[in-house]
């Protein structure tokens, strides 16, 4: 049985998991389950429940959502290698792309053993808006607010985030914006701006989506009452500029022209949309798995991070890499990276439980903070692959398994039709499910006579 309380994620990280990593790859499925008990990473029963198939019981999908009839089962892949600000982590990436958890353990490897990865996360407070659209006086209605603005951060933290308050968080302050409306259709009488009302708010270690909103709408009647005006909207924005979390990969002695030619992909990326939109998917090829795995709202995310790359107004690159120096190699991610680690399915989902523990996560920053740093190793492995033998190689040499399986191989069948299809690969540089269902059907042809 697997506890449902709290205290089971917050069991002490072993640092140093070198030996643990090493070789974990070329390990069967009981073997890598053996490794991550030794490493103290699993317990027996959480590993026991993972090989079973993981969560059954649909009592807890009813609870989350409506009209339930199943549970969609990812694999839940682990990725190794990884030393972020000096400790060395397993993470649980839950996807269905095949290459992505191999990509990101080799090139963690290349980084931990050349370089370093670092994180930090900047600022705290989430954004709350509340929207007015039209008001008649934009200098009164802002005094009207910035004049009862610390009476308004107090109520609403006694009446609603005193939770949040107790735990060093809370409504931190208010501000008002206001934006042209850019509408032809005056009313007589009123500003050609509507107003916004953000409320900042530090979440601690809560995503902060529940909270920020309940706020907001707690203030609705304060403000209208305040100002005379009619609030029309209330909700959180997903663009948290003010918290963001960046890092930060050095690699040293690496081949200069191969530095070179990432630093090229990266101008590509931060250049032109077009290539930003499949650099930053790369990028949260790594970021969305540990998501899932971990029960966050991967949505919220990935539109913090796609508004983001597109606030200077044009869509950009989330990544940057530059070559320093004769021989070393420097990226940086930079974006909102919003997760909780208290409320929700992070704390109910048991699959989502034992990944949060695996990493030995003790706050929403430290989740954040290896969300990004394996959201840019990603990146770095996708520009290194695209900039020297292309992508297809390594993608398509493990993409062969799930052809064989689309063409209808049999488990039997499998190892001669993979080595067949893996000649064609190198032969031919691409590879389809036609030349599997082909090849499938050239085997059985020759075992039959
Ligand atoms: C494929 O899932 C991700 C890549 O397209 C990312 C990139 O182009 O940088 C390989």
């Amino acid at each position: 049985m697997i506890e449902t309380g709290r205290e089971t994620i917050s069991t002490p990280m072993k640092k140093n998991l070198s030996e643990f990593f090493k070789g974990f790859s070329k390990l069967n499925l009981s073997q890598r389950m053996s490794t991550l008990i030794q490493s103290g990473v699993l317990t027996p029963d959480e590993a026991q429940y993972l090989k079973s198939g993981g969560l059954e019981d649909l009592s807890l999908g009813e609870k989350f959502v409506e009209n339930v009839v199943g549970y969609f089962q990812l694999p839940l892949g682990i990725a190794t290698n990884f030393n972020i600000d000096g400790d060395d982590y397993f993470v649980p990436m839950a996807v269905e792309e095949t290459s992505i958890v191999a990509a990101a353990s080799k090139t963690a490897k290349w980084v931990k053993e050349s370089g370093s990865l670092t994180t930090q996360v900047i600022g705290q407070n989430i954004i709350g808006q509340i929207q007015f659209a039209r008001i008649k006086n934009p200098e009164k209605f802002k005094s009207d607010i910035l004049n009862q603005k610390k009476y308004l951060i107090e109520i609403a933290n006694k009446e609603v985030a005193h939770g949040l308050v107790a735990r060093g968080g809370g409504v931190q302050d208010i501000t008002v914006r206001f934006i042209d409306r850019e509408d032809q259709t005056l009313t007589p009488g009123m500003s050609p701006f509507m107003a916004v009302v953000h409320v900042m708010l530090n979440p601690v270690d809560a995503m902060g989506a529940n909270i920020v909103n309940q706020v907001c709408e707690f203030l609705k009647d304060h403000l209208q009452h305040l100002t005379n005006e009619f609030v029309t909207m209330c909700i959180l924005s997903n663009l948290v500029d003010t918290k963001i979390t960046r890092a930060e990969i050095l690699i040293k002695n690496i081949d200069p022209v191969l530095a070179e030619k990432i630093q090229e992909a990266s101008l590509f990326a931060e250049l032109d949309p077009y290539r930003a939109a499949t650099n930053n998917k790369g990028v949260l090829n790594g970021i969305d798995p540990i998501l899932i795995a971990t029960g966050n709202d991967w949505r919220a995310v990935e539109s913090g991070i796609h508004a983001y790359a597109a606030k200077s107004g044009r869509y950009r690159s989330i990544t940057q890499w530059r070559k320093v120096g004769e021989n070393s190699l420097h990226g940086i991610f930079e974006a909102p990276l919003i997760v909780g680690t208290v409320g929700g399915v992070t704390t109910l989902h048991p699959t989502a439980k034992i990944a949060m523990k695996m990493m030995g996560i003790q706050s929403a920053q430290q989740l954040s903070r290896i969300c990004a740093a394996v959201g840019l190793t990603q990146n770095l492995g996708a520009l290194k692959a695209l900039t020297t033998v292309g992508i297809i190689e390594g993608h398509m040499k493990l993409h062969i398994k799930n052809l064989s399986l689309g063409a209808g191989a049999k488990e039997e069948e499998i190892p001669l039709l993979q080595k067949r299809l893996e000649e064609v690969l190198q032969l031919t540089k691409r590879i389809s499910l036609s030349n599997a269902i082909e090849a499938l059907k050239e085997l059985r042809a020759t075992s039959r006579s």
